[in-house]
């Protein structure tokens, strides 16, 4: 049976902090309790900073519980790209950031003594073309310039011919969610208070309230992948899209001793893991596809398991997508969320590498709030407007956007709510009204409105987490309409208020 889950949510501890539930005050007010969230305020704790965590649903189990939880600066062919709109200092200033996101993590793991599985792995990307293998070629040369562990090779372990590969040395692999967990519950309880099942419905730049309590504060930070509403306006200048992933039970002699990416598309992104038991796993993903697309979702996973199982005979044993938010520059965005200096702090837009990235913006934003200088606040810069810097796929993302917007999902709607047969979803207009319906397998309908409540898109099925996901800013719904991920903060309106 394959579960429907991410592997390291269905492994990892549980956690139980309280809800929010009165009018409290803190230095630091913190919404997500994802890597970044739960890093800041670990840093900011350990500086004397009183925080209160704020997390919708449970500590370290969505972005990061779903990641592939690479810990790396290699992150493909970053180096080139990011010289080539930032120079040449932008970059070596990218590297030694995320170097030090790394290094960070088994710092704090070591520190701490969490147990999370964290072993050192070089981590390798790969080309089986000849023109890929040149920007490939290019990409060490500009990495090992900027001080790079980079390397070439024609041997990165793999079971099939490539041409050759740019390998890092030291760098990592953990389990996510033992982590995130394992460094907050190493928080102090006198400076941290951690709240979950909570979700931030309403903010300005000194309070934080959900539906039992709020939290007021001195700075707000927004560590909720992508900020929340249209704070800072950042839902126009990232572009989000989802991934499959899989993990299945491999033969130990099979699992290749590093951590890989192609550069070919689609990218093939894998990496091993033991299990406490000492059995041997791989993680697979690399295929995208855009929010709410069924017909891509089942291609990107048809494509997925193809390749684990014909490579390394690997077949799904867990089954599950994840989003990213790429920036529109390519370097995400990490600082005040408005040029106008307010207490709003916010990270995002980090292009599928949000394990170092996402511990980057938590040493950043705690030096921020904190007032000390830091080398990386000019590339990070939340407020850098680059139009010229937009990439020709971003802006068709845009056009995307549009399109869902005047309804391009209407071309997939069922008859009628109750044509659906188990286990089948679609949009439907019921009294000129967009329906999401989803029949469970037990034949239980769940009919909520279709209409995003972030900006109005209509959302599309998500067949393998079986949520409501919209296609224009990512945010996600589960199939009774509640929130699983924003921008939308408001859920689904119920079906006979649609
Ligand atoms: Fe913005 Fe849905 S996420 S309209």
């Amino acid at each position: 049976m394959v579960h429907h889950e991410s592997y390291w949510n269905a492994t990892g501890p549980t956690s139980d902090y309280p809800a929010l539930a009165s009018e409290i005050e803190a230095d630091v007010a913190i919404i997500g309790g994802g890597i970044f969230g739960v890093t800041t305020a670990a840093m900011l704790a350990n500086r004397g900073l009183s925080v209160a965590l704020v997390e919708a649903r449970r500590i370290g189990e969505e972005v990061t519980g779903k990641s592939t939880a690479k810990v790396t600066s290699q992150h493909s062919l970053s180096y080139s790209d990011i010289e080539a709109r930032f120079g040449a200092d932008g970059a070596r200033l990218y590297g030694e950031a995320n170097q030090t996101g790394v290094r960070t993590i088994c710092d704090l793991a070591a520190r701490h003594g969490i147990a999370c599985d964290l072993e050192r792995k070089p981590a390798f990307v790969y080309a089986t073309g000849e023109d890929e293998a040149e920007r490939l070629e290019k990409e060490a040369v500009t990495a090992r310039r900027l001080g790079l562990p980079a390397s070439l090779t024609g041997d990165a372990g793999l079971p099939f011919p490539i041409r050759t590969a740019m390998r890092f040395d030291d760098q990592a692999q953990f389990h996510p969610v033992k982590y995130v967990k394992g460094l907050a519950a190493e928080l102090p309880a006198d400076k941290c208070r951690i709240f979950e099942q909570s979700r931030v419905t309403d903010w300005d730049p000194n309070r934080i309230a959900t539906e039992g309590g709020s939290v007021r504060a001195r700075f707000v930070v927004m560590a909720t992948h992508l900020p929340l509403g249209r704070t800072g306006g950042f839902f126009a200048e990232n572009y989000p899209h989802m991934h499959a992933v899989m993990m299945g039970r491999a033969d130990p002699a099979r699992v290749p001793d590093g951590m890989y990416i192609s550069v070919e598309t689609p990218h093939r992104s894998m990496r091993g893991h033991r299990d406490e038991a000492g059995g041997a796993w791989m993680l697979f993903t690399g295929p995208t596809f855009k929010h709410g697309h069924v017909d891509q979702e089942r291609a990107a996973f048809a494509d997925l398991e193809r390749f684990a199982a014909d490579t390394f005979g690997v077949s799904a044993d867990y089954r599950w997508t994840n989003e990213d938010y790429r920036s529109m520059d390519h370097v995400p965005f990490i600082g005040r969320s408005s040029s106008r200096g307010d207490s709003v702090l916010v990270a995002t837009g980090f292009n599928a590498w949000g394990i170092s990235n996402g511990t980057v913006a938590a040493i950043l934003i705690a030096d921020l709030i904190e007032g000390r200088d830091n080398p990386w606040v000019s590339l990070f810069d939340a407020t850098r407007i680059k139009p010229v810097a937009a990439a020709k796929e971003f802006v068709a993302g845009s056009a995307d956007v549009a399109k869902e917007m005047v309804g391009g999902y209407l071309a997939r709607k069922a008859d009628s709510l109750a044509a659906l047969a188990p286990g089948e979803a679609a949009i439907c207009k019921v009294d000129g009204k967009n329906v999401a319906g989803y029949r469970d397998e037990a034949g239980a309908l769940h009919a909520v409105s279709a209409v995003c409540t972030h900006l109005g898109c209509l959302v599309g099925w998500n067949e393998t987490d079986r949520s409501w996901d919209c296609p224009c800013h990512g945010s996600r719904f589960d199939c009774d309409g509640g929130v699983i991920h924003g921008p939308a903060v408001t859920p689904l309106a119920a079906f006979r208020d649609a």
